[in-house]
């Protein structure tokens, strides 16, 4: 493995911040010596109203972080205001419209003008600080405009991806306690019409809760408006004044919530505040991904993501860059359109999922070589384990050999990568994260012992030893959930939820969720929302989910569904269909079981716990080695399921 390592590129290390790796690890040792210094040291790249008094206060038993407290800030002012003076001009956003060769550039003195008219809007519809404010939007620049408008009056955002359900899209709504939603009349993603204002309709539906829907236009289609409650953003915008005041913000006030599943229970909404989240996005934006003056940033992640708030929107704006904001897919017209937007623009960086890769490698080289690509510098991934083949064709064929790959591990709430390379400074190995950014401490933890394990070549579970300002403070209403799921099983660490192996250099690798949590072309999927929204059926009496290996979304979704006697005799095609239409509704299109399993039993211990381990070797069509089954109250259902999984899936 060692001997598959990737030298720094002397063209990326030529202007890199860091100069070398024994620059990096000084500093690292540096930020995990002195994070009062270091920490402060960066949060000086933020503007403040007004000076904090300590850089971390924590209460560790109490799972309680307060970064940069007593700080006045605003993350509206930091990624407009501040830089109108010199950069008016400068291009802050490029939108990149679905049908191919639209762009529209959008200065940051417009984004200003427009950003401060939707907070008119706001404040005029009664939303003050604190406020929640839900927004359910695809691609459009009208998503920008609502969150930095919500940052701007110190009102809460909490974006639902596009493509969740009305049922979920309203969970969330009520958990926030959101007054207002914003969204468009209609989406338009890879040629589709995604009917937003319609499925915020059914989420909204005698709810009180909402005192508006504010609805932009994207397309020309009209949609029903309820009179008191829905207003056209545009309409409601002219009537507005283009300033706004940015209100002073405590540097732990949150700036958002976003919601993100875990192994349990319903999503939870994770809380990021105005200070620390601001200052990391911003220096994790600048170092990983060597951001210049000038440069032109593409991160095709969907806003509705952590990756769209922390690369599309704060970092980058608040570092002055131009950043891409795409709404089509990468597929779309063509597997060339990364391609061609790249040459169309000259983008210095892309940052983007392995399940986008895998899609694009599959289409063939031609794509690629079709284009130039000589503006790239940087080619970044997330959201999952990238395959080495897959790395290396990203980096020799999309990159030329090139360009640096940097592969980012981070999570919802984490707000900010935590294990990548730097470009220009540290070597490579496909497939692999690397080394710790500044002032992260990844512990692995003996699964058995719950020890952690010293030294190279181990694996286990990844934990961090110490806070970084960038972490999620809570979720959203409920702390003992927060300190519950991530300070409990490891006591002292915060757990991922990853499962990672430390090899001899001490490079990082990640392996993959070892929670019940799915990880379906980088969306993250708790099983047990599966497993309600089908057991919500009334043919289903039980339901089991597992990931299965998957060429294109990495895991695939893999669900054992037991009958109720009525229905065992059904139709079973039809039922499959109604299965996967029921998690449609109860999640989104995108978390659509792949395989629906019906099954005669399932591998219960006497206890009645599910071997959930079996289960996923037979959806991976692993028969051998199923491990101990002597404490199955039935040992013949191992036999039944794979012979029902060879005839139902050969
Ligand atoms: O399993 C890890 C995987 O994505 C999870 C976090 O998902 P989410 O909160 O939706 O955020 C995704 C974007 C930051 C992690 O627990 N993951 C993320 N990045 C990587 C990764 N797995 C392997 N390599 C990565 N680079």
């Amino acid at each position: 493995m060692s001997q598959d390592i990737y030298p720094v590129k002397p063209h990326i290390a030529e202007r890199a911040y860091i100069r070398s790796m024994d620059e990096y690890q000084r500093l690292y040792r540096l930020s995990l010596d002195n994070p009062d210094w270091f920490w402060g040291e960066q949060a000086k790249a933020i503007t403040w109203f007004h000076p904090y008094q300590s850089v971390l206060d924590s209460d560790y038993e109490e799972v309680d972080f307060s970064w940069y407290s007593g700080g006045r800030l605003n993350a509206s002012f930091n990624c407009i205001d501040r830089h109108l003076p010199d950069l008016g001009e400068r291009t802050a956003i490029i939108w990149v419209e679905d049908e191919p060769g639209v762009y529209r550039h959008i200065t940051y003195r417009e984004l200003k003008h427009n950003v401060a008219r939707v907070a008119n809007v706001l404040l005029n519809h009664g939303v003050r600080k604190g406020d929640r404010v839900c927004i359910y939007m695809t691609m459009i620049p009208d998503l920008a405009y609502a969150m930095l408008a919500c940052a701007r009056i110190g009102a809460v955002h909490s974006v639902v991806f596009g493509g969740f359900s009305a049922e979920a899209l309203r969970d969330r709504i009520i958990d926030a306690k959101c007054k207002v939603v914003m969204t468009a009349n209609e989406g338009l993603r890879g040629g589709k019409k995604v009917p937003l204002k319609k499925t915020v309709d059914r989420a909204v539906e005698g709810m009180s809760l909402v005192e508006a829907v504010l609805v932009a236009r994207r397309t020309d289609t009209d949609v029903e408006m309820r009179a008191g409650r829905d207003y056209w953003l545009d309409e409601e915008c002219h009537r507005q004044r283009s300033t706004c005041t940015n209100a002073w913000m405590g540097a732990e006030d949150p700036l958002f919530i976003l919601y993100t599943s875990g192994s349990t229970g319903k999503p939870k909404g994770l809380m990021h505040t105005t200070g620390g989240y601001l200052v990391y996005a911003a220096f994790t934006h600048r170092l990983i991904f060597d951001y210049h003056p000038g440069d032109i940033f593409f991160c095709a992640a969907d806003i509705g993501w952590v990756t769209g708030h922390s690369y599309i929107i704060y970092g980058p704006l608040a570092n002055g860059a131009t950043t891409v904001l795409f709404e089509s897919t990468p597929l779309y017209p063509d597997p060339g359109r990364y391609w061609r937007i790249i040459d169309d623009l000259g983008v210095n960086v892309l940052y983007t999922a392995p399940t986008a890769l895998r899609a694009l490698a599959q289409a063939g080289d031609s794509w690629v070589k079709k284009y130039r690509r000589d503006s790239l510098r940087i080619l970044g991934t997330v959201g999952e384990p990238i395959n080495p083949e897959v790395w290396r064709w990203y980096h020799d064929v999309c990159g030329d050999k090139r360009c640096a790959v940097v592969d980012t591990w981070w999570q919802t709430e984490t707000g900010g990568v935590l294990i990548t390379p730097l470009p220009g400074v540290t070597p490579t190995k496909p497939g692999s994260a690397t080394l710790p950014f500044f002032g992260v401490k990844p512990v692995v933890i003996d699964v058995n012992t719950s020890k952690p394990l010293d030294g190279n070549g181990v694996s286990g579970a990844l934990c961090l030893a110490s806070p970084w300002p960038g972490q999620a403070r809570t979720v959203w209403g409920d702390h003992k959930r927060f300190r519950d799921t991530y300070f409990s099983t490891y006591p002292g660490y915060y757990f991922t939820g990853d499962g990672v192996k430390r090899d001899e250099d001490g490079y990082y690798w990640i392996t993959g969720r070892i929670d019940d949590v799915l990880n379906v072309s980088g969306h993250r999927i708790g099983t047990a929302e599966i497993e309600s929204a089908l057991v919500a059926h009334e043919a289903v009496a039980e339901a089991a989910v597992v990931g299965y290996p998957h060429d294109i979304k990495g895991t695939g979704i893999y669900c054992y569904v037991l009958l109720n006697s009525d229905y065992q005799n059904g139709d079973a095609e039809q039922l499959v269909g109604a299965l996967k239409q029921q998690v449609r509704n109860a999640i989104g299109a995108f978390a659509a079981p792949d395989i629906i399993h019906i099954a005669s039993g399932l591998p219960k211990t006497r206890s009645g716990k599910i071997m959930r381990r079996i289960l996923r070797k037979v959806a991976s069509s692993e028969y051998e080695g199923m491990g101990d089954t002597s404490t199955l109250a039935e040992p013949d259902v191992v036999q039944r399921l794979i012979d029902e999984h060879k005839l139902q899936h050969p």
